[in-house]
């Protein structure tokens, strides 16, 4: 735990909140990251700091590094040739239907993704489950490129934004949103074509 929480400002002092993290519910909500922590969890990364009991930024860098180990597509504890597909299907992007899903690799951008096959509309809600691995999948997208997301909890649907003529990078360090190639700090907010993006709870910029 030390590892992830060094260099948190306000650490030591709110040690005790974190230790008792049933204590969540009675400081009440997390403004900063309630909108993005199930989508964090869901792909398996880690709370970088917090604030009070609040997360306020988590580290993405252990899942990347197990997309990266090798030169085939992770999922969900293991790894997949090209061309092979997954043992089960799972939900299209915007929930509405169960694709399997195929590795592939993408020489520009590059790397090996998962990538949709054979898709069929869902009559049923996904189940939580479900949903959650399908924000696994797409976030090997996500964090290998730095794209910025349209996300709401309990919902779905995951939206993949890229930017062109962005504001200048005003961030520098661990602790700041990554999209494409710049860094911007806790705070900023930029318009997107109709969306507004944000960096709330980084490293991932949500937008709206
Ligand atoms: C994957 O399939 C494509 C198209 O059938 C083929 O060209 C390619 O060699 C295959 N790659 C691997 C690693 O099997």
């Amino acid at each position: 735990m030390t590892f992830y929480v060094e260099g948190c400002s306000r650490m030591k002092f709110f040690i005790v909140l974190m230790l008792l993290s049933n204590l969540h519910f009675v400081f009440g909500d997390c403004p900063d990251c309630d909108g993005q922590s199930s989508f964090y969890n869901a792909i398996g990364c880690a709370v970088l700091c917090r604030r009070k009991s609040c997360p306020t930024n988590y580290n993405c860098r252990n899942v990347l590094e197990k997309y990266k180990a090798e030169k085939k597509c992770y999922f969900d504890g293991k790894y997949y040739d090209v061309n092979t597909t997954l043992p089960e299907k799972y939900p299209t992007r915007d929930g509405s239907g169960m694709c399997n899903y195929q590795c592939n690799y993408s020489p520009d951008p590059e790397g090996y993704f998962l990538t949709e096959v054979d898709c069929e509309s869902n009559p049923n809600v996904p189940t939580t489950e479900q949903c959650n691995k399908m924000l696994q999948i797409q976030a090997i997208f996500v964090l290998q490129f730095n794209t910025a997301i349209t996300y709401t909890p309990d919902v779905c649907k995951l939206g993949i934004i890229i930017a062109f003529n962005m504001p200048p990078t005003n961030c520098g360090g661990r602790k700041c949103c990554k999209f494409l190639d710049r860094s911007y700090k806790r705070g900023t907010v930029f318009r997107v074509f109709n969306n507004l993006c944000y960096c709330l709870c980084p490293p991932v910029m949500i937008c709206r």
